[in-house]
């Protein structure tokens, strides 16, 4: 394995409390020294980092890989093509797959693949309930010495409490969390948007705010009962966040996560009757959004996942209430946290890049996230001020669906190396 030197970047790790220019010398794929002034050897590949920002590899935590199944809108091979675009080294895979990750042959399939594909690092997701059904528990003991590292239903509610309530308890057995997709299907079943003044204008079925609240609510309720880990997923709503910050004062063990079209887009925008705005939960309004960033801010959002939902251009191609829901991000989730989230002065770049990094590691209880010295180098380089367009055919993605095509980003991922190997170089795929 070549010698890796990475010069003059700024390192910005929260993890390690790092932010300042310094060089990273990487042997045999592990960090070796962190430092000013590394000499470099003829034999080492060297990285001029000048003028960019240099970070742990990107975590995402909420990734549909959509293989085994729907190979026709993901494979692990693109998905995780796609990551290392975006300048993620490890993706969390979620468990809605066909057959879903209910089983463990299923949870090797993965890995298998994933190493096949040899980009970024895959975590599977377990499925909380067989079959994603919601009436009896998967063999959570199994999935988890197979290798998953939550539990999740995504896509689906856990719409019983007694199985939520099992979940919870048996997961904190391997201190794993369960991810909730919160939502009461009851209160929201033939709805297409968020419930408020565009959807009645349009005449489309509205989802209210309180068939996600009511489930934190809920889950909030449930994990102070069995002292469980509960993550929430892709928060839409201020009282989500409210009722998550609150929690959060009381030491339930609740942790949260958001999109970035939540903190970018409102449901104003479905007038456009776009069909890759149709998402789950659905894009809220103008408040909801400012309640977002300031979750975001005040730590009660801890991450930042994408909810990366590939579909094919022939189901997106449909009236807007017959259309699946969810968007691809991986490829613009880092241009979506600068010009958002930074540009608008909401977040530092050390805090964001936290919730893409250190925080779903320690989340997840997995590696990476941090640099350290003597551990397997994951790491991102980007340049913050190159500015593009966003353009889907240019995307790694199998998938296309975004409606941020046109749009005008800010910073391109320049190299990223996993588990010490490059993998992109110059804004490329390496094969
Ligand atoms: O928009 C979404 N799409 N939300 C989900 O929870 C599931 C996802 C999917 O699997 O397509």
């Amino acid at each position: 394995m070549k010698t890796i030197l990475i010069k003059n970047g700024r390192v910005i790790d929260p993890g390690s409390n790092l932010d300042r220019i310094a060089d990273i010398l990487i042997v045999d794929g592990v960090v070796k020294e962190i430092k000013k002034n590394i000499v470099k050897k003829p034999s080492y590949e060297a990285i001029d980092a000048r003028k960019k920002i240099v970070t742990p590899g990107f975590i995402d935590m909420h990734t549909h890989l959509r293989e085994p199944g729907r190979e026709d809108e993901e494979t692990i091979l693109t998905g995780t093509k796609a990551a290392c675009k975006g300048g993620f080294t490890s993706v969390v895979c979620m468990a809605n797959t066909d057959p879903p990750i209910d089983d463990v042959g299923i949870v090797r399939l993965i890995f298998r693949c994933a190493e096949e594909a040899g980009f970024a690092k895959v975590y599977p997701v377990g499925a909380v309930s067989k079959g994603l059904k919601g009436e009896e528990l998967a063999e959570i003991g199994d999935l988890y010495r197979a290798g998953i590292v939550a539990v999740s239903d995504d896509g689906m509610p856990v719409t019983n409490s007694e199985i939520m309530r099992r979940a919870l308890e048996y997961t904190n057995m391997f201190d794993i969390p369960v991810i909730s997709h919160c939502e009461d299907r009851f209160l929201c079943e033939r709805g297409v948007m968020n419930e408020g003044y565009t959807s009645t204008r349009l005449g489309l079925e509205g989802i209210p705010s309180v068939s996600e609240v009511i489930m934190v609510a809920r889950n909030i309720i449930l994990a102070e009962y069995t002292k469980g880990r509960v993550h929430i997923a892709h928060v839409s709503t201020a009282e989500s966040v409210n009722l998550i910050r609150d929690a959060k004062k009381r030491k339930v063990k609740v942790t949260a996560e958001t999109a970035p079209h939540y903190f970018t887009l409102t449901d104003e925008l479905v007038e456009s009757f776009d069909t890759n705005l149709r998402v789950n939960p659905p894009l809220r309004s103008k408040e909801d959004l400012s309640a977002i960033v300031e979750g975001l801010k005040d730590g009660t959002i801890d991450v930042i996942a994408t909810d990366h939902a590939p579909h094919t251009k022939a189901e997106k191609e449909v009236e807007f209430d017959a259309a699946p829901t969810g968007m691809i991000g991986l490829e613009i989730a880092l241009g979506l946290i600068l010009t958002q989230l930074i540009e608008k002065s909401h977040l530092t770049l050390p805090k964001a890049i936290s919730k893409i990094t250190l925080n779903p590691s320690s989340i997840l209880k997995i590696k990476g996230g941090i640099i350290k010295l003597g551990e397997m180098a994951d790491i991102t380089i980007f340049d913050p001020e190159f500015e593009w367009e966003c353009n889907p055919n240019e995307f790694e993605s199998k998938s296309k669906n975004t409606p941020f095509k046109g749009w005008k980003m800010k910073g391109r991922v320049e190299y990223v190396i996993v588990s010490g190997r490059i993998v992109l170089k110059d804004g490329k795929i390496i094969v």
